[in-house]
């Protein structure tokens, strides 16, 4: 953000995560972090908003003075039509999970997710992309946000796979411009091999595991799951079981979208990777 609006903050602006359900959301908790350790002043709360009400409460909250918003399950592409502006990296997934508030009082929507993703595999991991053959698994709104921020580190193929082909059709379809990329369903993945399997989809929340061929992980094959829980997730015990020599969970991640986020309001980078430290033993 730019030097004008840090100088324009208030001693305590005000920020919020909008979802349904929202009380397991860790982002107060993150935020604060972010804010003691830069020094930042800001007050950032959570709001569970009724389904068909997101337009009401985010008016009302920009109109009564506050500087942004995250907004979780099930109001990014709400959030995405409430911008006045949008990232380039927004409009193509489609998605907003950041909405803040510019000088000249409109509000720019951005989507964190995978800037966040993409420096948790590559920066903290140490994973590499670029001309690895990546799997993506799910079409929900997460992985809408993570698709072209992956093509963009040059993998050589990029499959994305989903039970609902339809969806996975029309996502894969709208960053076909930005590399090599295939959508198909659970029965176009036997007899090909990855090297990083990402899972996507909501599938670890219950204890499932999407249906994966036994062979499908190369030698050397990393796998990462978007979802986070104190223990390993199914996904990953699959992983480690079909020989992936590394496996993760999205804690990462999710701490390094809400850094995006926090630089995006505040102009200051805070340090992701004491905070990660920091929620791993909270989350144990
Ligand atoms: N770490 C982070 O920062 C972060 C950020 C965002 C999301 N997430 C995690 O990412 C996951 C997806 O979130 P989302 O917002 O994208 O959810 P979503 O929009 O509801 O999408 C869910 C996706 O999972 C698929 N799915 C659900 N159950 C499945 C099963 N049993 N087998 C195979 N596929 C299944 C759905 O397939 P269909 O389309 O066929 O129904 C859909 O593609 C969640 O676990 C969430 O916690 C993490």
């Amino acid at each position: 953000m730019t030097d004008s609006l840090s100088t324009a903050h208030s001693a305590t602006d005000r920020y919020l995560v909008f979802g349904n359900p929202i009380s397991h959301s860790k982002s107060p908790w993150i935020h604060g972090l972010f804010a003691a350790e830069t020094g930042e002043k800001l007050d950032y709360d959570k709001q569970c908003i009724e389904i068909g009400d997101f337009e009401r409460q985010a008016r009302q909250f920009f109109n009564s003075g506050g500087k942004g918003l995250n907004v979780t399950v099930p109001f990014k592409q709400e959030a995405y039509r409430f911008a006045d502006k949008l990232t380039p990296g927004a409009r193509r997934a489609g998605a907003v999970n950041t909405l803040a508030l510019q000088p000249d009082g409109t509000v720019l929507g951005d989507n964190t997710d995978g800037v966040g993703l993409i420096r948790d595999l590559v920066e903290n991991l140490g994973w590499p992309i670029q001309h690895k053959r990546v799997l993506v698994l799910g079409a929900g709104g997460a992985v809408r946000g993570v698709l072209e921020p992956l093509l963009a580190q040059g993998p050589s193929m990029l499959v994305v796979a989903n039970r609902s082909i339809d969806r996975v059709i029309q996502l894969t379809r709208a960053v076909a411009d930005q590399g090599p990329v295939e959508g198909c369903g659970y029965d176009g993945l036997p007899g090909r091999q990855f090297d990083l399997v990402i899972n996507g989809t909501s599938a670890s929340m219950s204890g499932q595991v999407p249906p994966l061929p036994d062979d499908l992980l190369a030698a050397n094959a990393r796998c990462y799951d978007l979802f986070y829980a104190a223990e390993p997730t199914v996904f990953m015990l699959w992983a480690e079981a079909h020989g992936a020599v590394a496996v993760a969970d999205g804690l990462g991640m999710l701490v390094e979208q809400a850094a995006e986020a926090f630089s995006l309001w505040r102009g200051k980078r805070p340090d992701s990777l004491a905070v990660i430290d920091a929620l791993r033993k909270a989350t144990r």
